[in-house]
């Protein structure tokens, strides 16, 4: 069993001092920075690019940065966030074209890859590509917004995840994106999940590592 990490989706961080609140939730025990990445055409929302990722590189984060491309096509922005300093990327495998030549580029670029399903979106898009994989991301909620409810049928996906992972033999980590709360986080992680993005849950409180500790003591039961 992979250790559990904890993810805050800077989504529902606070902008205009985002160096410091990501400080703070790191401070507060949070292991990777979740960065959502919407570019108003793969989803009907737009945040922020490398620019952002690179200034938070400067101002000192050294944390994993766990980058979730919302965007199409994908390639050119796999290559800006590398040189930007992400750590993981991941992207929606109907958002490109050669799904296995992406994967490959995140790889070449130094970074760890991952594909991200849609609670709709169909599992066999990880057919010949489970020996590329670090993460395989399952969204609990349509992409495009914090603060939406954890849709239930989705750890269903998570457990048949966590059943190809175990097939396949490879070392993969099962990551939930979307409504992920201190009340429903240990039936994701009963399901499979072993890394959990959270975005309104933890950035609308207003002691960060009250919630965090939180979520560790239902992870921990
Ligand atoms: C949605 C994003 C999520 C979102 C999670 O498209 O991928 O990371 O910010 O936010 P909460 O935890 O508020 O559902
Ligand atoms: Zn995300």
């Amino acid at each position: 069993m992979k250790p559990f990490l904890i993810a805050p989706s800077i989504l529902s961080a606070d902008f205009a001092r985002l160096g410091e609140d990501v400080e703070k939730v790191l401070a507060a025990g949070a292991d990777v920075v979740h960065f959502d990445v919407m570019d108003n055409h793969y989803v009907p929302n737009l945040t922020f690019g490398p620019m952002i990722c690179e200034a938070l590189r400067k101002y000192g984060i050294t944390a994993p940065i766990d980058v979730h491309l919302m965007v199409k096509p994908v390639d050119d922005l796999i290559e800006k966030f590398a040189d930007a300093g992400a750590s993981f990327i991941s992207f929606h495998p109907e958002a490109s074209e050669h799904i296995d030549r992406s994967l490959q580029l995140i790889i070449d670029k130094g970074c760890k890859p991952g594909l991200v399903f849609n609670p709709a979106t169909p599992l066999h898009y990880l057919d010949h590509v489970m020996d590329k994989l670090h993460h395989i991301l399952i969204m609990s909620v349509n992409p495009g917004f914090g603060g939406q409810k954890f849709i239930p049928t989705t750890l269903d996906k998570v457990r048949a995840v966590k059943q190809r992972v175990e097939e396949s033999g490879y070392d993969i980590r099962i990551e939930i994106d979307g409504g992920v709360k201190v009340d429903n986080i240990r039936a994701i992680a009963e399901a499979g999940a072993d890394m959990f993005v959270a975005g309104s849950a933890i950035f609308s409180q207003d002691d960060y590592s009250d919630v965090i500790t939180q979520m560790r003591n239902e992870l921990a039961m």
